[in-house]
């Protein structure tokens, strides 16, 4: 069963009624004497994820689920998508008076609360079924659930099975999908085709680093995403910890969003013309691995001194954004989980970015706040390009003094865009730690939503 899609089987429905906690007498006043009388009994208060079946004459007529407070509601997002898994397998339909984005919120979270990340523990249990609300896009949210899950496959998947390779395959898999053109160069075609940096970091390992680059459409603004690929970052010469380095399977996380992504747009039919450009890498050890103070020379002929092996990801992006950039796009987005200040910053849940443009920075605000998609804009801040600068080189990958670790990378990331009009770059953090409604403990898409709501408007 296709748990990330509504079911089309009207004649099955069952009534799930969505109640808050403040709207619970009103709801219970409007329930004939059998129904008040059992929720009543059965102590049911409308708390978040509560949910309490309701008999009828054949045995289930519905049930009645808790949307918690005004605070509750405040403080967590798809608080609906909590109640799939307590519900009876079957069909249901929403019986409830949210609306507009607030009901499509509501429908998207129980589309992702069917995700699971079963490749290596099969789980085919049923599971409860939603009837697409009237009022809502159906196909949209459905096509967003896919994508989301996409990312959280990618991001899941231990370097183990996601490395270089497989990623390319994935990649394919979606060009293939899409009709999109792909192009790879592979290992020694690095640096034969201007890709030093992506080949310096990527060269130690057993698994060849690459450049995969893909395009699609014909017509429209021109859009390109630029995805990190590090799908296993040991940290190089400069090793991490190893509780730093427990999660690193997720370093391929802007790749895996900016995939995501580009399934919303392609299968949405976007009018652009797009290119995804994934340096797909593993930062590893051996005799062959660039090492600290080496300085390399960038695709774009900045020099970069490498003061720390672990700064890795504004290497391959800076190449690829060098490509990128070579076209004049209208607007070039970069995903990364670049740094472990922005988390120290923001905290997992919010996705700080950066806006070359205060027009597109509003724009996906308000996107982000219509589909609780949460981001946070930090600043281009000009007084720390000298931080970057160390004076043997054009450019320094590590900043001493670990001050302003996000807005330093950011600003790097920025050297290598001259041409195209407008630059965005998300430090995402791509992992939900606690598991919420809708959002399991894993591999996390993170500000993929906002901006296929924001895109229309930012290239319109
Ligand atoms: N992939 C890491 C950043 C990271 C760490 C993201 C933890 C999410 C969670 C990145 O390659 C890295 O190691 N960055 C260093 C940069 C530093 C050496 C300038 C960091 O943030 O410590
Ligand atoms: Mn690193
Ligand atoms: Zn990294």
């Amino acid at each position: 069963m296709p748990t990330l899609a509504f079911s089309t089987d009207a004649s099955a429905a069952r009534p799930l009624f969505l109640v808050t906690k403040e709207g619970l007498a009103d709801w219970l006043a409007a329930q004939d004497d059998a129904t008040r009388n059992w929720v009543g009994a059965a102590g049911f208060k409308a708390g978040v994820g509560d949910v309490l079946p309701l008999p009828g004459k054949d045995g289930l007529s519905g049930a009645v689920g808790g949307l918690g407070s005004g605070k509750d509601r405040a403080r967590g997002r798809f608080i609906a998508a909590g109640l799939r898994g307590k519900l009876p397998e079957g069909v249901w339909r929403f019986e409830c008076d949210l609306e507009g984005d607030e009901l499509a919120e509501a429908a998207l979270g129980w589309l992702l609360a069917g995700y699971r990340f079963d490749r290596f523990v099969p789980d085919s249990k049923p599971m409860a079924m939603l009837l697409a609300p009237e009022g809502v896009d159906a196909a949209m949210l459905e096509r967003i659930a896919s994508g989301e899950a996409l990312a959280r496959d990618l991001i899941n998947t231990p370097a183990s099975h996601m490395g270089p390779d497989e990623l390319e395959a994935a990649a394919r898999d979606l060009a293939c999908t899409h009709g999109m053109a792909i192009d790879v160069a592979t290992g020694a075609a690095l640096p034969k085709r201007n890709l030093p940096m992506i080949h310096a970091v990527g060269r130690a390992s057993t698994r060849e680093p690459r450049l995969i680059d893909m395009s699609w459409g014909d017509g429209g603004p021109s859009l390109a995403l630029v995805g990190k690929g590090v799908c296993f970052d040991t940290g190089g010469l400069n090793i991490k910890p190893g509780a730093s380095m427990q999660l690193m399977k997720k370093d391929m996380g802007g790749a895996a969003n900016v995939l995501g992504l580009a399934h919303m747009l392609m299968d949405g039919g976007m009018n652009c013309r797009l290119r995804v450009l994934i340096p797909a890498v593993e930062n590893s050890i051996s005799g062959e691995a660039f090492r600290p103070g080496d300085i390399l020379e960038s695709r774009k002929g900045l020099t970069v001194e490498i003061n720390n092996t672990d700064a890795e990801g504004r290497l391959v992006l800076a190449d690829a954004l060098a490509l990128a950039d070579e076209d004049r796009p209208d607007l070039i987005v970069s995903m990364a989980t670049l740094t472990g200040a922005a988390r120290v910053a923001v905290g997992p849940d919010l996705a700080p970015f950066y806006a070359t443009d205060d027009n597109d920075a509003a724009a996906l605000e308000a996107a982000a706040t219509a589909v609780r998609d949460p981001v946070w804009r930090l600043p281009f801040w000009e007084p720390y390009e000298k931080m970057i600068e160390p004076g043997i080189a054009d450019l320094d990958n590590a900043p001493k003094g670990g001050f302003a670790g996000s807005i330093t990378a950011a600003l790097f990331l920025r050297r290598f865009v001259t041409a195209a009009s407008r630059y965005m770059h998300f430090d995402i953090f791509g992992w939900t730690r606690d598991s919420a409604p809708g959002r399991p403990k894993g591999g996390a898409g993170q500000g993929i939503r906002a901006l296929y709501r924001a895109l229309p408007e930012m290239l319109g």
